[in-house]
C-alpha cells in the first residue's frame, strides 16, 4: 500500500515535473526568417491573391489524398482571406515578442523605435485587409493588399536587406 502510495506520490511529482517543462514559458521557439517563411509568407501570399482570383473560389475542394486536399473545402472563398489577415494581424506579436533571434543570432530589434513603427503599419494594413474581406469588397481588398506589401517592404529595406550592406537585424 505504502509503495503504491509513494510511486503515485512520484508519478505526480514527475507528471508537474513534465507540465512545467511543456508550459509555455513565452520563450520564442522559432527565429525571425522561420516566422516569416512559416506564417507571413503563405498567408501574406494569399491576400495577393486576391489582386488576380476571384476570392470566391479561394479553398475549394482538391482531388488528391494527405489532410490539406482532404480538408480543402472546409474554409472557403472569402473567410480564407479573412483568416489570412487575422494571422497576420497576430504575427505582429510574435515578431515584437522579446528574446527571439534573427537567423544571424542577432536579436530581433524589438525595442527600436523604427521597428515598432513598421509593426504597427503591418497591423493597420492587416486590419484593412480584415475589414475589406468581411465586406466582401473586391476592390477595397485588392487596394489593401498594397498596404501589407508596402508594410512588408517598408521593414525590409531597412532590416532584411540594410541599405548598408550590413548584418540583418541591424539597422
Ligand atoms: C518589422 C519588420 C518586418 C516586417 C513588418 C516584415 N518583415 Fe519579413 N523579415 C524581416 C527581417 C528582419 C527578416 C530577416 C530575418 C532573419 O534573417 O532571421 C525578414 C525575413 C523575411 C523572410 C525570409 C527571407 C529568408 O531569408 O528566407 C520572408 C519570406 C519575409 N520576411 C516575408 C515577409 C512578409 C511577406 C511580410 C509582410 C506580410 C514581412 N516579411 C514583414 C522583417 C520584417
Amino acid at each position: 500500500m505504502r509503495v503504491k502510495i509513494i510511486a503515485v506520490l512520484v508519478g505526480l511529482a514527475w507528471l508537474a515535473g513534465v507540465a512545467t517543462a511543456q508550459a509555455p514559458a513565452g520563450k520564442p521557439v522559432a527565429n525571425l526568417a522561420q516566422v516569416m517563411r512559416g506564417i507571413l509568407f503563405p498567408n501574406s501570399n494569399i491576400l495577393f491573391d486576391v489582386q488576380s482570383s476571384d476570392p470566391e473560389t479561394f479553398g475549394k475542394k482538391e482531388a488528391g489524398g494527405g489532410a490539406s486536399a482532404s480538408f480543402s473545402g472546409i474554409y472557403t472563398g472569402w473567410q480564407v482571406v479573412e483568416n489570412a489577415a487575422l494571422a497576420i494581424d497576430e504575427s505582429a506579436q510574435l515578431i515584437t515578442v522579446p528574446g527571439r533571434l534573427c537567423m544571424n543570432g542577432r536579436p530581433v530589434p524589438v525595442d527600436r523605435a523604427d521597428w515598432k513603427k513598421y509593426v504597427v503599419e503591418l497591423k493597420a494594413a492587416a486590419q484593412k485587409m480584415y475589414k475589406a474581406a468581411q465586406s466582401k469588397n473586391r476592390e477595397a481588398a485588392s487596394d489593401a493588399t498594397n498596404d501589407v506589401a508596402g508594410a512588408c517592404e517598408n521593414c525590409h529595406i531597412v532590416y532584411r536587406e540594410p541599405p548598408n550592406g550590413g548584418p540583418r537585424c541591424t539597422p
